[in-house]
């Protein structure tokens, strides 16, 4: 085998695994009862493409709100993780396009830090993209992107340098785990780093439950649109066959719990095949799809106290709409 055959068939090889990894999800959330799937796989370059589209539409507030703190309260909060930390590295899980971020880091460049940008991301497209633009748009930034899963990739970027860490964990994402598995989120993240260590980490607050309920179910139908996308994903790929045009999308927000929940809803009795498996569907039979989980100011700090790190300090934005804290290990 030449170097050309062998490159090609370890990249299928990975892509086998994917795609069994994929099957294997998709029809244990379909199996089971109630039925669910799991919105990490949202993300392929068409969901990416839909939720650029989100974050833009005028129902969702996250976004501009946590881009109003990073913007606006960039030098207090570095300020802060400064007195704490003479040299780091900067580590993000889950970087996107670093939009948010990058406000840091510019920062941290204008005021001579010396420092690396370690950004981890799933999608080999995200890391390539960022390890190209950032240096070029922020002049003597060094990126060393990392292209995986989060704690593996923490792991690498332990393993590459020894400086303490600061951890971005931004946009809410940790609203997309069900309370707890926030929480063992929270202590195997303090676990794979070392005592001093900080974490800068997004909440989305509790508010007015309309707010929070529109945001999920915006006018345009781009939140149904990347909802349904995954089922589309589910045809393309696991060659399914889901009638999109019979499932209906279906948002919750309890203000009670904080559970902001979307489902797929079924509007007749039906069957769908997935790589050759039936799953029976009764009408107004339900698929979980999505928790967005909405926290108060305490409920962050307890689980940064439950999960074994300190809070130091928070930034909210101008509405009180979003909160971004500081914990250290
Ligand atoms: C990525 N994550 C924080 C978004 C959220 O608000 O839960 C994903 C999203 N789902 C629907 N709209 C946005």
């Amino acid at each position: 085998m030449n170097s050309e055959t062998t490159f090609i068939s370890r990249h299928s090889d990975k892509e086998t695994l994917v795609r069994a990894k994929f099957l294997q999800d998709v029809l244990k959330g379909l199996s089971s009862s109630p039925k669910y799937l799991e919105s990490k796989y949202f993300y392929d370059n068409n969901g990416d493409r839909i939720f650029q589209q989100i974050m833009r539409c005028p129902e969702y507030y996250p976004t501009d709100c946590e881009l109003e703190i990073l913007s606006g309260q960039t030098a207090e909060i570095l300020h802060l993780i400064r007195e704490r930390q003479e040299t780091f590295d900067l580590v993000e899980l889950g970087a996107g396009d670093a939009l948010k971020s990058s406000y840091l880091l510019k920062y941290l460049i204008g005021q001579g830090v010396s420092f690396t940008y370690y950004p981890i991301d799933i999608s080999s497209n995200v890391i390539e993209s960022l390890t190209h633009r950032l240096p070029a748009e922020i002049p003597g930034l060094v990126v060393k992107g990392l292209n995986g899963e989060y704690f593996n990739m923490l792991e690498q970027a332990a393993m590459q340098s020894s400086n303490p860490k600061l951890v971005l964990f931004l946009g809410s994402n940790i609203g997309n785990m069900f309370p707890d598995d926030a929480l063992k989120f929270c202590i195997r993240l303090r676990e794979s780093l070392a005592p001093g260590d900080l974490l800068l980490v997004g909440f989305d607050l509790k508010k007015d439950p309309n707010t929070v309920l529109a945001a999920y179910n915006d006018k345009q139908g781009y939140t149904k649109e990347f909802n349904l996308n995954l089922l589309t994903r589910i045809n393309r790929e696991l060659d399914g066959d889901f009638d999109v045009s019979a499932f209906q999308h279906y948002p919750t927000y309890n203000p009670e719990s904080g559970a902001c929940e979307s489902y797929l809803v079924s509007s007749r009795k039906q069957q769908v095949h997935i790589d050759g498996q039936m799953i029976n569907f009764e009408a107004t039979e339900t698929i979980h799809m999505e928790i967005s989980q909405k926290y108060t100011p305490a409920e962050a700090d307890q689980l940064a106290k439950d999960a074994g790190f300190v809070p130091l300090e928070s930034y909210v934005d101008s509405k009180g709409w979003f909160l971004d804290t500081i914990w250290q290990c």
